[in-house]
């Protein structure tokens, strides 16, 4: 695999032609970068970046620009191959899961399919409101995790608790056995390569990367494909099992395996690293900020608007998505041709002093709180929003609950993140007293 190698620094860039969100290390400067743009190249042009020969890409980083972009399904669209890159479909069309990579257009042809395909199949158990069912598994997963080390008055973090809070919860929503984490993470894995490893705002994999990769994502869909079929055959009280059974759209048809496959892949993927990185990264805040963490524990009404300011500030998702222009426009007097591939910096967004002042800041009291980009916004919103944000909640509550005090263990921690577009802390060492 080409890789950005990890903690090499790239500088500091100090003025506009310095700036490259995606050279070498490059993650470790993005917030300097932004404040860059922003002052002199909110709409970055790339020439001949786009996604076909002789288009353009644009990044964008201003939060108006961004909201507009996402809040426009019909003039900006999202790739034609449900994400999927070129020699990865290849694969998957060989190896007999072409439909299930390509169910994206059958089970949401239009936009008005999309919000169908959230409201009937992915809102009841992992939207804001159905992920209340699961409560109280989450706060027994998180409980039991803090378990392990609580007596012990030092943690590695990531492994202790931010990995496998998440990858266990969806494991349990899912349906598939707790023994087969160690698997699910490498194709966990497999499934965000091209984000950590991709080149460019593209994140290209070579062809042969991608082809690699593939088969290894086959795997993972013949892996689903079993579970389907067995819980065809006994159904059980799970998302997998649910999925099999629901009506869905207007003519109340059952899915197809290829169509349950491509949900629960989607569902994988989404709910697995992003809410590591935000766990990562309140506890890191939390830590750095002793008497940020006094207030919360003094007042636990303000854990809601913590968990939003964290995701602005932090936000797991940098330069997850990107859209196509269907038509030609402009953009701060920056001509956007049709065919154009916009990369939207959600985090730059989040930072955009217009829109949060002070944008640096943890502002508990910001009359903005909660309007950030880090889950998208308009109908291709995260579905997995209410999810994780429910995780989150129940974490740092317990945080508060079982810790009286912590910091970064020193010597310990370089504090240096995942290469990519993602905003993630590679390790976090903390040291603490129990409550
Ligand atoms: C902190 C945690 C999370 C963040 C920051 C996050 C953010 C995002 C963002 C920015 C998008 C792209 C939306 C767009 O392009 O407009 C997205 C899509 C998605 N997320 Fe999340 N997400 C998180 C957690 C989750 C969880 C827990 C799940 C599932 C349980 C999930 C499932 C998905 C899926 C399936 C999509 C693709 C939606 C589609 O195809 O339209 N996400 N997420």
């Amino acid at each position: 695999m080409t890789s950005h190698p990890i903690g090499q620094a790239a500088k500091c860039p100090m003025n506009l032609g310095e700036v490259d969100l995606f050279a070498p290390g490059a993650q470790e400067h993005w917030f300097d970068a932004y404040r860059i743009l922003h002052a002199e190249a909110p709409v970055y042009h790339i020439p001949g970046g786009g996604e076909r020969p002789g288009t353009d890409a644009f990044i964008l980083t201003k939060y108006e620009d961004i909201a507009a972009v996402v809040r426009d399904p019909k003039r900006f669209v999202t790739g034609d191959n449900s994400g999927f890159q070129e020699h990865e479909m290849e694969v998957f069309k060989e190896r007999g899961f072409g439909d299930a990579a390509g169910a994206a257009r059958t089970l949401r042809p239009t936009i008005e399919h999309h919000m169908q395909h959230r409201q009937q199949l992915t809102d009841p158990w992992v939207g804001a409101v159905g992920a209340n069912r699961h409560r109280e598994m989450i706060t027994e997963v998180a409980e039991g995790l803090i378990d392990r080390w609580i007596d012990d008055g030092d943690v590695s973090f990531v492994p202790g608790f931010a990995k496998p809070l998440p990858q266990t919860v969806i494991t349990k929503i899912l349906g598939f056995p707790l023994e087969d984490m160690p698997m699910l993470r490498e194709w966990e894995e497999a499934q965000v390569r091209r984000f950590v490893f991709g080149a460019t705002h593209r994140s290209l994999l070579t062809p042969e990367e991608e082809r690699r990769n593939a088969e290894i994502l086959v795997q993972f869909q013949q892996y689903i494909q079993d579970r389907v079929t067995e819980k065809r055959r006994n159904p059980q009280d799970d998302m997998t099992t649910f999925l099999t059974q629901v009506r869905y759209g207007d003519d109340q048809r059952l899915l197809t395996d290829g169509e349950v496959i491509s949900v629960v892949y989607g569902m994988h993927i989404g709910g697995n690293e992003t809410t590591q990185y935000a766990l990562t990264a309140q506890a890191q805040l939390l830590a750095q900020q002793p008497a940020l963490f006094a207030e919360l524990k003094a007042d636990r009404s303000k854990v809601r608007a913590f968990v939003e300011e964290s995701l602005r500030l932090l936000a797991p998702t940098q330069g997850l998505s990107s859209r196509t222009a269907t038509e030609d426009t402009e953009f701060r007097g920056v001509k956007i041709p049709k065919g154009s591939l916009l990369h939207l910096r959600y985090g730059a967004g989040n930072r955009d002093e217009e829109n949060f002042p002070q944008a640096d800041q943890i502002d508990l009291e910001r009359p903005t709180i909660g309007r950030h980009l880090t889950f998208s916004q308009g109908p291709r919103i995260c579905p997995g929003a209410g999810l994780s944000r429910l995780e989150q909640t129940i974490a740092i509550n317990l945080w508060l609950d079982r810790i009286e005090h912590w910091e970064l263990t020193p010597g310990k921690n370089t504090l240096a993140h995942q290469p990519g577009i993602m905003l993630g802390l590679l390790e976090l060492h903390l040291r603490f007293t129990k409550a």
